[in-house]
């Protein structure tokens, strides 16, 4: 028998055995397809919006990696609200939000941004949120050690990552050298719990001898936190498959960070310390590759990127400036100006091969409405030859050429834009452009800051 690969032929393999003899095999349904959605940038493209879109039909809202380095932005009715921990789907009274086993938490961080959105009105977000038991948790110390790291990689190397000194790297190091402590460690027996965070303080200490913690401090706070988090702590891999394989359901996956930031694909070492790309949702919620569905890359209509490392299409002029001002690229979750610059199509291509995007939502097309005219980087060159690849090497990003597109400016405001043939003929052009060159077709346009400034393509 040839060997088939459809998702189709995995539905029923009920079938009788060779040799005659009947024989029923056990069925192997698929089950519900998770839709994912990831950023195809450097980050702070527009993910929490494009997810909000989709949440509303939602009904499970999962977070796979990341912590609270992410800041997502959703604007409803006017009202703005910002995301860290919390998946963006939690403004959804109707759907269940899910903090994933890849995702690292910061106790102290999830409760003010619950409380915080509480008190903007998000009633009810601890009844709707599950939580993974097998996430690890990022003490304070964590966060603090980010901050030290940072100072001796200046100190050493005269530049930092300029990391959101959120405690990602050092709280993931913790899981990868199998001393971190995850949720179902606090809730179990906190006499263990205690010990081994002694120890793994006792380990930072000897490795950071300026590091201060008040462990009894600690140990107090973390047991309070343990009793508020017990309500929503589920198995997560079990949450997730009666959810994949129960009734019909729609599952979104909300994304974090981004390709370019991807500890394996990103431009390491300027990267966080997760796997931002897709790979990240199955390790990090214990999906099946099979069970995942579209893809959505969000990448906006020109490029930023907050913190250090290469960036060949930066603009550090006139035209950076504007984008920085009209796109008003302040980090959400540090307040740093984001850098800008034109789109990056080498770098959207790259994460379109890590990820396969079924569709991409572009965003922030209203934010090039006054220019006269507007760049596209298509190819890098070195040494005046075209490269096929993007580079692994930052010292080589850094010397790339890049090759641009000029496409005349619309000078048009789009922001009132709500189909297609809402747009100028020279925007549909750029958007048009840009798919082809992608290889990936456009399913939204993103034209203002809220819900229903999303074009929606087909
Ligand atoms: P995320 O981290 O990918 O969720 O993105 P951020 O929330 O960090 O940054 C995106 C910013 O752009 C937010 O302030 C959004 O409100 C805003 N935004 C998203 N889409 C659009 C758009 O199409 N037009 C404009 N003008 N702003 C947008
Ligand atoms: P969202 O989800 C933009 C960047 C930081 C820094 C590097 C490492 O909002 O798109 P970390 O604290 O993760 O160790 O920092 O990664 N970074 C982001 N930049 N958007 C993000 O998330 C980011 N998350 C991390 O600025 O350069
Ligand atoms: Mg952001």
């Amino acid at each position: 028998m040839s060997h088939t690969w459809s998702a189709k032929d995995h539905k029923n393999t009920s079938q009788p055995a060779t040799g005659g003899q009947a024989q029923k095999r056990p069925r192997n349904d698929v089950g519900n397809k998770a839709t994912v959605v990831l950023g195809a940038q450097w980050g702070d493209e527009g993910k929490g919006k494009v997810v909000d879109l989709l949440a509303t039909e939602a009904d499970v809202v999962c977070r796979c990696q990341g912590g609270n380095n992410a800041g997502h932005t959703v604007v409803v009715d006017g009202k703005e609200y910002d995301f860290h921990l919390l998946p963006s789907g939690i403004i959804n009274t109707k759907s269940i939000s899910l903090i994933g086993n890849g995702v690292v938490i910061h106790l102290p961080g999830l409760f003010e941004e619950g409380d915080k959105n509480d008190k903007k009105g998000l009633k009810g977000w601890d009844k709707r949120l599950i939580v993974s038991d097998r996430a690890h948790i990022v003490f304070d110390f964590h966060q603090v050690v980010d901050g030290l790291q940072e100072t001796e990689r200046q100190a050493q190397d005269g530049k930092n990552i300029g990391t959101t000194k959120k405690g990602i790297g050092p709280a993931y190091s913790s899981k990868a050298s199998r001393t971190g402590l995850r949720v179902c460690d606090l809730l179990g027996d906190f006499k263990d719990f205690s010990t081994r965070f002694k120890n793994l303080v006792h380990q930072y200490q000897s490795m950071y001898p300026a590091l201060t913690v008040d462990v009894e401090d600690q140990l107090k706070k973390l047991k309070e936190y343990a009793e508020r988090l017990r309500p929503m702590v589920r198995d997560g891999v079990y949450y997730m498959y009666e959810a994949l394989h129960g009734a019909p359901k729609k599952i979104l996956v909300e994304g974090a960070n981004a390709a370019l930031l991807d500890i394996d694909f990103g431009t390491y070492p300027f990267v966080t310390s997760s796997n931002c790309t897709v790979g990240g949702v199955c390790t990090g919620l214990g999906i099946p590759p099979l069970n995942i569905g579209d893809v959505y890359g969000v990448a906006k209509a020109y490029t930023t990127r907050v913190g250090i490392g290469a960036f060949p299409t930066e603009q550090l002029n006139a035209v950076g400036e504007l984008l920085q001002t009209r796109g008003h690229e302040v980090g959400v979750t540090t307040g740093r100006k984001r850098r800008c610059g034109w789109l990056d199509l080498v770098i959207v291509r790259y994460a379109h091969m890590i990820n396969g995007f079924t569709a991409i939502a572009l965003t922030k097309l209203d934010i090039l409405d006054v220019l006269d005219e507007i760049k596209v980087g298509v190819a890098y060159k070195l040494n005046g030859k075209r490269i096929p690849h993007f580079p692994a090497n930052m010292d080589v990003l850094h010397k790339v050429e890049v090759e641009y597109e000029t496409f005349p400016g619309w000078k048009t405001d789009t922001s009132a834009a709500r189909k297609w043939n809402d747009l100028p003929a020279k925007a549909q052009n750029y958007i048009r452009f840009i798919e082809n060159h992608i290889g990936v077709p456009i399913k939204w346009v993103g034209v203002g800051k809220s819900r229903e400034c999303m074009i929606q393509m087909f």
